[in-house]
């Protein structure tokens, strides 16, 4: 067994040890849950003709601005690449186990997230479908294979920042699209406190796992908290999507920053002691990166000049920001 076998091995008998937390987490996860359907969240109201309600909605949704439009798509692709997170999860948290029991729930609750979405593309047309569907099937085809998929650890940490950034996402895309028509905005609050559920358990899990096994799990989270990648990272426009986002006010690096700085105070990084030199390393490593990323935000607003953008996903209109 290699040295990095056995750490790994290590890593999954602390995480055999939370079984108990993971099936008490789950049953309030699933008692706080409403579970609402993609077709549910679209039906028409009752006693309306679907056919007029269908043209209202559209004449409603040609008013949704280009950013939002390009932020909805990028969420929606977004999540349509739960095939990448189920895998990461599934790798460490399979068997017979609650977690694995967690891993089918999440997934399942996951995979309405990305059909809501592209059900209500295909309903209000606001995005090029043809092309959307396209960018889809290269992200998946592309795979996803980030340098900490072999630490359980950092998929926990990863997954915690990344459900808290996409309820982020979601909850100020809907504010903003909602703002025209009001279905989007009900759509993106439900898959937003989705999220917010989601990002509860992953971060509770990471406590614990900190309390278990304090110096290696600081190293791990040291890794994984100065920047995540999203998995579309490599998507054709995926920069200037994000750029376009961040202009909008969705989600940048001050929203980034703020989600660090929440993960610090909750999971008690600076107070935690007893550390070897591995764990107080960390430690000091993490409790730096808000500085560094108040830097990055700072010097990306005093760079930022007026731009102009386009993209075949929303039918190559152009737009300045
Ligand atoms: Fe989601
Ligand atoms: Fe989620």
């Amino acid at each position: 067994m290699t040295p990095q076998e056995a750490a790994t091995l290590a890593k999954v008998e602390v995480l055999a040890d939370l079984e108990p937390v993971v099936h008490e987490l789950m049953v309030v996860h699933e008692a706080k849950r409403v579970l609402w359907f993609p077709s549910e969240l679209l039906a028409p109201p009752p006693d309306t003709d679907p056919d007029g309600y269908l043209r209202e909605l559209r004449g409603r949704a040609d008013g949704i601005s280009l950013p939002a439009r390009v932020a909805l798509a990028l969420n929606l692709l977004t999540e349509e690449g739960l095939p990448h997170f189920h895998r990461l999860l599934a790798t460490y948290l399979g068997g017979d186990t609650f977690w694995s029991k967690w891993t089918n729930l999440w997934t399942a609750e996951e995979d309405r997230h990305g059909a809501v979405l592209h059900d209500y593309m295909h309903d209000s047309r606001i995005l090029d479908n043809p092309v959307l569907e396209r960018m889809q099937f290269e992200y998946l085809r592309a795979g996803f294979e980030p340098s900490w998929d072999k630490d359980p650890y950092r998929v926990f940490i990863y997954t915690t920042l990344q459900e808290r950034a996409t309820q982020v996402s979601h909850s100020n895309t809907g504010k903003l699209a909602g703002k025209y028509e009001p279905t989007i905005g009900t759509v993106l609050s439900n898959v937003a406190k989705e999220e917010a559920r989601h990002y509860t358990f992953y971060r509770t899990i990471f406590k614990e796992v900190l309390a278990r096994d304090p110096n290696t799990a600081l190293a791990s989270a040291a890794e994984i908290m100065p920047s995540i990648d999203m998995p579309g990272v490599n998507m054709p426009h995926f920069r200037e999507m994000a750029d376009v986002i961040w202009r909008a006010g969705i989600y940048g690096p001050r929203d980034y920053l703020a989600i660090v700085e929440e993960q610090i105070r909750y999971w008690a990084i600076e107070t935690l002691d007893g550390l070897d030199e591995i764990g107080k390393k960390a430690q000091e490593k993490i409790m730096a990166i808000p500085k560094r990323l108040e830097r990055v935000a700072g010097a990306m607003e005093t760079r930022s000049r007026a731009k102009t953008f386009s993209f075949p996903v929303t039918f190559a209109r152009e737009f300045g920001m």
